[in-house]
């Protein structure tokens, strides 16, 4: 099949798929209109942060208008102070079984009180192409600088350029093997899971909830990688937004701010010695030394050092650690928690492969020139998508699926796919142009 065939095929699943998770109506709780693509109908029905952060990006390929009102579904409830919350939960009184299995800290019946990676910019972004893209940014960035500010008030209380997250699942990575040492967690029955997270949501209810004291309380702080690369890029993409709209001092604030996120992930973050970035834990900062691919994607910043560059490319092809039949895994396979499929009930994030992560790690591979490789990647990830449909994770031994079924951010692989249109010309085009 040609690639644009393959393109055009991809992009007709993903208009299907978008048109069958579409959620739209009004909430009565808030009197606001919603129109957004939600992860999955059958888990997931409700607007997830991140998710709906990708889901923009592939509704700019095939419908932009949908791509707009998913970024407006998604700040209609930001709060005074900036806080978006990591779940609006629009429709929940026609899932209020589903909830009971949720485990979830809320602000208000209708919004979750957590963050998820801050892919808000990157997401304006996609939507901001085009005609009415500019009246379309001075709508919306107030809103985006304003939480890009709590996140630096709130979430960074100690300066150093690295927001924390509060709780295992502010990462998105709910059930990472990095967290388990720190979390105290020895099995792996979804029971294991929930203490913890109860552990650590108990004393938070104690105090209210307020920031400071859940900082105080050291339970579970995590400057994580994941999320600080996502904040280091997003900071930089606010600030090319910011200067579309003639807001130099904005931007000029917003990239010292991106810059100093790289600088601290380079000094508190990289293990020079096992050429990984790991997250840091607690008041005392200690690396959560366990390889996953939370460790590889500062790929992603383009003001990376070489020598870091070179490390996580060494990593990415070693054949024991990421080079799986189909890259990336989400745990290293040399790893001892590591397992391709399924872990015990709904375990996520211990081995098999997402189609976000794929997408940051390809996207940086082409920024520091590694093209092939990065082409390499987004093959397999559309082949996952081709073979086995738009599942949640797949193994990435045998390609399989795993997880929810007809789930959105998988889409990511449409984008993944556009990018290659520009390789023939210019083999080595770094992305974005
Ligand atoms: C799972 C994922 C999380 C995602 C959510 C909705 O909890 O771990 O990252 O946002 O599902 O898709």
């Amino acid at each position: 099949m040609t690639d644009s065939l393959r393109l055009q095929g991809m992009k007709t699943a993903v208009g299907v798929l978008y048109e069958r998770n579409r959620q739209r109506g009004t909430a009565a709780w808030c009197g606001h209109d919603y129109d957004f693509v939600c992860p999955s109908t059958g888990t997931y029905p409700f607007q997830w942060f991140w998710d709906s952060c990708f889901h923009t990006v592939a509704l700019a390929h095939i419908d932009p208008v949908r791509a707009r009102s998913e970024v407006r579904s998604l700040l209609r409830n930001a709060q005074p102070d900036g806080f978006v919350a990591h779940v609006t939960f629009w429709q929940r009184e026609a899932y209020e079984e589903m909830l009971k299995t949720y485990s979830i800290a809320y602000r208000t019946p209708y919004l979750s009180d957590c963050i998820q990676p801050p892919v808000l910019a990157e997401a304006v972004a996609a939507a901001a192409g085009g005609a009415g893209g500019g009246a379309f940014l001075a709508e919306v960035l107030p809103r985006v600088r304003l939480y890009f500010d709590w996140l630096q008030r709130v979430r960074d209380p100690d300066g150093d350029g690295l927001i924390a997250t509060l709780q295992p699942d502010e990462s998105g990575l709910d059930h990472t093997p990095k967290y388990d040492e720190y979390l105290g967690i020895t099995g792996t029955a979804l029971s294991d899971y929930t203490a913890a997270w109860d552990r650590v949501a108990g004393p938070y209810a104690e105090v209210a909830r307020d920031p400071p004291r859940m900082f105080a309380l050291d339970r579970f702080v995590v400057e994580d990688v994941l999320v600080n690369t996502i904040y280091g890029e997003n900071q930089r993409v606010l600030g090319d937004l910011l200067e579309r709209v003639g807001d130099a001092k904005g931007a000029a604030e917003m990239r010292r701010r991106s810059a100093a996120t790289t600088a601290a992930l380079v000094a508190k973050c990289f293990d020079r010695e096992r050429g990984l970035f790991f997250d840091l834990a607690g008041a005392a900062e200690k690396h959560l030394a366990v390889n996953t691919v939370s460790c590889l994607l500062p790929i992603v910043l383009p003001d990376l050092p070489a020598f870091a560059v070179d490390a996580l490319v060494g990593h990415l092809t070693d054949a024991r650690e990421y080079a799986a039949p189909f890259p990336v895994p989400s745990v290293a396979m040399d790893e001892p928690s590591f397992v391709p499929g399924v872990v015990g009930t709904k375990l996520v994030w211990r081995g098999p492969v997402w189609m976000n992560t794929n997408w940051y790690i390809s996207r940086g591979l082409r920024r520091h020139g590694k093209v092939d490789l990065a082409r390499h990647i987004e093959d397999r990830s559309a082949a996952l998508v081709e073979q086995s449909g738009f599942r949640e994770y797949y193994d990435p031994l045998t390609g399989e699926g795993h997880g929810a079924s007809e789930f959105s951010w998988t889409a990511l692989a449409l984008d993944m796919l556009a990018r290659r249109e520009g390789d023939a010309a210019s083999p080595a085009a770094p992305f974005p142009p």
